[in-house]
């Protein structure tokens, strides 16, 4: 069997970490889902979760694929025989997100082509549901492809693709490294346009306003988790995958909190942003932040274009970074995600790099099609709300659950951790993978059954 390949750096392996991490996830999921759930409050179990759950299986996942060098399944099944399927589990997780990332990171690329002219004009929504993505009652169960929304996934697959059959070094690490800086530099262009905007002290006072009554709701503490798992990439086969390419000496430990660090400063940068921006066009339209701020597609894909138009001055070079951002964001957490099953399809059956990200890739991209229909933004509502609620948490709770008490293998992880690592981890993080963790997870998996049958 070929080598195993490498990434050419350290600095290679963390940025292709970040690109993973920071995603879609980060510029409209993040911002939304704090002032949701209390504002500056979200702080306290977003940074709770981030400590207990979000490092340690950080950690852990590093550790895992460092040691044991394969794919997820390979990794698994080198931990148990019998436990082969967990990383094949995961894996189906990632692959269906990333039939509908995809997606995403195509209307992205057409707004950023919008933007040069502000097409979705004085109705955003109108434009967004009509005009670009064609919705219509009465058009079959998926409709006909929608063309405005075809041409830019084509787009992404080949890019994806492309970037995946060039291999590890010259591929994902080349791709992130010039990505990823890139996405840093427009991502803070926008940022300091935003606070110097009118009204920004409006947005951020809502965002870090704190309402410590919500503290005391259970449901705030499930969203930090939830959101943890999704923004770091954590229980979906990614960083297993990832740290299965380091050299069998490279530090874990301080990566991983490198890692962890830099995606939750770049989402909380992402809060100050938009809510800068959502605190102006409250302010210059005369309503509260409340009528304004809204969740997912829609702030993304509504209430910017909205914000776009009132933008004082270079409104079209606002517009480009924007969505620019979401494109590029999007496009390296893409990667990480198809590389998952590029990984586990070669373990598995032994075959080139090259057929893999065919085969894998090209039967993602087909299915993605079906997200490009007429109907194809109301499946992904349905299957992204179901990832969501019981994908992410469950996986997570599996993975805990059997890495601690099943095959009781954390003894060994921290071990090799300490081993390679310039600063040691404690019982701290022994404690809060066995304990902290499932019993969270636990309860979060019961609540969402409860409220989803009731
Ligand atoms: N973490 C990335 C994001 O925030 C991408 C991702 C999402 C990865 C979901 C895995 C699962 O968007």
């Amino acid at each position: 069997m070929a080598e195993r390949e490498q990434w050419g750096s350290r600095a290679g392996f963390v940025l292709a970490a970040i690109g993973s991490a920071v995603g879609l996830g980060n510029i409209w999921r993040f911002p939304y889902v704090a002032y949701e759930n209390g504002g500056g409050a979200f702080l306290i179990p977003y940074l709770f979760a981030l400590l207990t759950a979000g490092i340690p299986i950080l950690i852990m996942e590093f550790t895992m694929g460092q040691r044991f060098r394969g794919s997820s399944p390979l990794t698994y099944a080198r931990i148990n025989r019998k436990a082969e399927w967990m990383g094949w589990w995961q894996i189906a997780i990632a692959f269906v997100i990333s039939t509908y990332y995809s997606v995403i990171i195509a209307w992205a690329i057409s707004y950023t082509y919008f933007s040069f002219s502000l097409s979705w004009g004085d109705n955003p929504e109108g434009f967004l549901f009509n005009d670009f993505l064609k919705v219509e009652e009465g058009v079959g169960y998926f409709g006909s492809l929608v063309p405005g929304v075809l041409i830019p996934l084509i787009i992404v697959w080949a890019t994806t693709l492309a970037i995946l059959f060039k291999g590890v070094k010259k591929g994902i690490e080349l791709a992130n490294r010039i990505l990823i800086p890139t996405l840093i530099l427009m991502f803070l262009c926008i940022v300091i346009r935003a606070l110097t905007l009118e009204g920004a002290s409006v947005g951020l006072d809502a965002f870090f306003r704190p309402d410590w009554e919500g503290l005391k709701n259970p449901s705030v503490w499930v969203a930090a988790y939830g959101h943890i798992f999704f923004s770091l990439s954590v229980a979906f086969a990614i960083m297993i995958t990832y740290s299965s390419y380091l050299p069998k000496k490279a530090d874990i430990n301080n990566n991983a909190f490198i890692t962890a660090f830099s995606n939750s400063g770049f989402e909380i940068l992402a809060g100050i942003g938009v809510f800068a921006v959502l605190g102006f066009m409250a302010v210059s339209s005369g309503v509260g932040i409340d009528d304004v701020a809204a969740g997912g597609v829609g702030l993304a894909f509504v209430v910017f274009p909205q914000i776009i138009n009132t933008f004082p001055g270079f409104n079209e070079f606002f517009g480009f970074l924007f969505f620019g951002c979401l494109v590029l964001a999007g496009i390296t957490s893409l990667i990480s995600i198809v590389e998952t099953y590029v990984a586990g399809i070669q373990d598995k059956f032994n075959v080139t790099r090259t057929k893999a990200v065919i085969v894998g890739g090209g039967l993602s991209a087909l299915i993605s099609l079906v997200f490009a229909t007429q109907n194809g933004v109301n499946i992904l509502d349905a299957v992204d709300y179901f990832i969501n609620n019981f994908g992410i948490a469950v996986s997570g709770l599996v993975t805990v659950v059997a890495m601690g008490w099943v095959f009781r293998k954390l003894p060994e992880i921290k071990d090799h951790t300490n081993r390679v690592s310039d600063f040691k981890i404690g019982s701290w993080w022994t404690f809060c993978l066995m304990v902290v963790t499932p019993i969270i997870l636990g309860i979060m998996f019961v609540q969402n059954l409860v409220t989803n049958l009731t």
